[in-house]
């Protein structure tokens, strides 16, 4: 089956990296089966997201699904990659999302401490067990990737990086490129970009942040959004993990693929668009590529 272009991603779910004691965990895992129930089979999901609640609620939503309808990704904690670390983390991944094997296990953070070797070697017993079917990294530059790749017994299946209009780093430093070339598929997180007012950046979502985007979605009746993300899936090899926990949102999206960019306006968006970032970046600032 193809690798779908969009995929639903967890990221707030539940909490952030805490269990939000507050959590509207009904809503959330509504919002998960939602996404799932208008055809978004791929899930993102991570050990870091709530604690590893965001899992729970994911488990939870998946209960009404065939596993195999499903391909069910996460990540295993950046603090946990020496060899029984990596086992035990994924083995609590697995128990936290009731399920016995996950479709796409990341690497979320590249350790310039730990050796590649000895997490890949983890990643190898997991996947000879059959609890782990591929093997991600995100946040990772192609030197990295390359570094992890050589003691993998399988290809990586999947880089996922920041990656939007604005967040630029995986074209600039050629990733996208490479993940094409290497037949990686390239997951761009954070496609819609969230506000972050203490860098003066606007979500993509927003309407009158930026005129170009207002003018592209005027001209295809579409909204910013849409064309954010249309951007990113009309490339060659790109799919995108997006949060939302409202239906109409999340419809939206979804329906941003029903449409054709113009190729004068895929790179009027990309040469043109005022706000770009060389490096990704969160709201401490900028974060190169490990
Ligand atoms: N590997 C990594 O290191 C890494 C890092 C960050 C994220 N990720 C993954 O990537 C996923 C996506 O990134 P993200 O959640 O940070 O950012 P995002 O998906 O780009 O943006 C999420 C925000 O956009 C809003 N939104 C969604 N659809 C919208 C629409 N149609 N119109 C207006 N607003 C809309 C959501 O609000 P509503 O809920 O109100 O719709 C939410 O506030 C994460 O959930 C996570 O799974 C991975």
């Amino acid at each position: 089956m193809e690798f779908p272009k969009i995929g639903f991603g967890t990221w707030t779910l539940g909490g952030r990296r805490e269990p939000n004691p507050n959590n509207d965990d009904a809503a959330d895992i509504s919002a998960i089966k939602t996404a799932v129930k208008m055809g978004l089979r791929h899930i993102d999901t991570a050990a870091l997201y709530a604690g590893g609640k965001t899992e729970e609620l994911v488990g939870a939503a998946a209960k009404d699904f065939r596993r195999v309808d499903l391909f069910v990704a996460s990540k295993v904690l950046s603090s946990r990659m020496r060899y029984d670390e990596v086992l035990q983390e994924c083995e609590n991944s697995l128990k936290r999302l009731n399920m016995d094997y996950l479709d796409l296990y990341y690497i979320h953070f590249p350790s310039s401490e730990i050796p590649h070797e000895e997490t890949a070697r983890a990643f190898n017993r997991l996947r000879a067990e059959g609890l782990v079917k591929n093997f991600g990294i995100c946040n990772a530059k192609i030197e990295t990737i390359e570094s992890y790749q050589r003691h993998l017994d399988a290809p990586f299946f999947a880089s996922q990086n920041h990656f939007n209009l604005i967040a630029r780093e995986p074209q600039k430093t050629k990733l996208v490129d490479y993940c094409l070339e290497n037949k990686i598929h390239f997951i761009a997180w954070r496609p819609i970009q969230t506000d972050l007012p203490e860098r003066n950046i606007k979500s993509l979502a927003s309407r009158g942040a930026y005129p170009l985007l207002d003018e592209m979605a005027d001209k295809y009746g579409k909204t910013n959004a849409q064309i954010a993300v249309r951007w990113l899936t009309r490339q060659e090899n790109v799919s995108i993990i997006f949060k939302s926990g409202k239906p109409e949102h999340i419809r939206e999206i979804i329906d941003a693929q029903d449409f054709k960019l113009l190729p004068e306006d895929w790179k009027s968006l990309s040469d043109n668009f005022p706000r770009q970032e060389a490096v990704g970046f969160d709201s401490r600032g900028p974060l190169p590529l490990g």
